[in-house]
């Protein structure tokens, strides 16, 4: 990892209250690893609790919606996420891309409208096991990521790519380290012939899918990979700080 490495946590739908001890306990071990920059994403319903706890960490949404205020019920849009202490927004998961039916499209939209809001951006993209077992890998994750930049918005600094295989997400299966610097060699190469090479430099494209404390040295070690999208492994402040002491030891080998 060249860069400082980002350790996000995506708590997806899980925690109430009760969970602000971890947050607070992941808070304050983030203090002790300044060379790991560490967010976490939880449920709406608890960011700005964890904002107001968070002295260190960043603090994101799992989601938001495209548009402006109005009648939507039960959507939250951009800025509504960023008046509750969000500074950045995870777009175009692949739990939300299969239960809500999201497209490249509509996550572009997402995307310039979070921008708009003046949030950093983490987009996911990521195969499943049959386009893989096809040999159709980095196609079908270009294509992606071709549809759902950013086109009106600059990214300047602040985008995050996460290639995430939708097959190692909560598995416990993860891609092998040569398949994962491979994807993530074609992702910045398409990065660098739509930004140009200074804005690419300054996206990190961060590996996620089952990492855990025991792969994420590894995993982190290889050099293409910025950082990693933890879900299952982020929701114990124990497992999620396993991880930052894996990617504080990689960034030293
Ligand atoms: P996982 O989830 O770490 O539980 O596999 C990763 C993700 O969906 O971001």
């Amino acid at each position: 990892m060249a860069e400082r490495p980002y350790i996000v946590g995506n708590w997806k739908m899980n925690g109430t209250r009760a969970m602000l001890s971890e947050a607070r306990a992941i808070d304050r071990a983030a203090q002790r690893y300044m060379k790991v920059e560490v967010a976490v994403a939880p449920p709406y319903t608890l960011i700005h609790a964890v904002h107001k706890e968070a002295e260190q960490i960043g603090i994101g949404a799992q989601d938001c919606h495209s548009g402006a205020e109005g009648a939507h019920t039960g959507d939250i849009n951009a800025s509504m996420v960023a008046d509750a202490g969000a500074k950045f927004v995870i777009l175009g998961h692949s739990e939300r891309r299969q239960d809500h039916a999201e497209t490249n499209e509509l996550i572009n939209a997402k995307i310039e409208s979070a921008l708009e809001a003046g949030l950093r951006v983490i987009l996911c993209c990521g195969e499943s096991l049959e386009t893989r077992d096809a040999g159709e890998a980095e196609s079908f994750v270009l294509g992606q990521l071709r549809a759902a930049l950013p086109i009106f918005q600059d990214p300047a600094d602040r985008l995050t790519i996460a290639y995430e295989p939708i097959w190692a997400i909560g598995t416990g299966r993860t891609a092998t380290a040569e398949d994962i610097a491979a994807m993530h060699r074609a992702i910045r190469a398409l990065l660098d012939e739509t930004f140009g090479e200074d804005v690419s430099a300054k996206v990190r494209i961060l590996y996620g899918g089952s990492v855990k404390p025991d792969n994420a040295r590894e995993i982190l070690a290889v050099p293409e990979v910025g950082g990693a999208l933890v879900g299952g492994a982020s929701l114990s402040a124990e497992n999620f700080l396993g991880i930052v002491v894996g990617a504080s030891e990689a960034e030293e080998v």
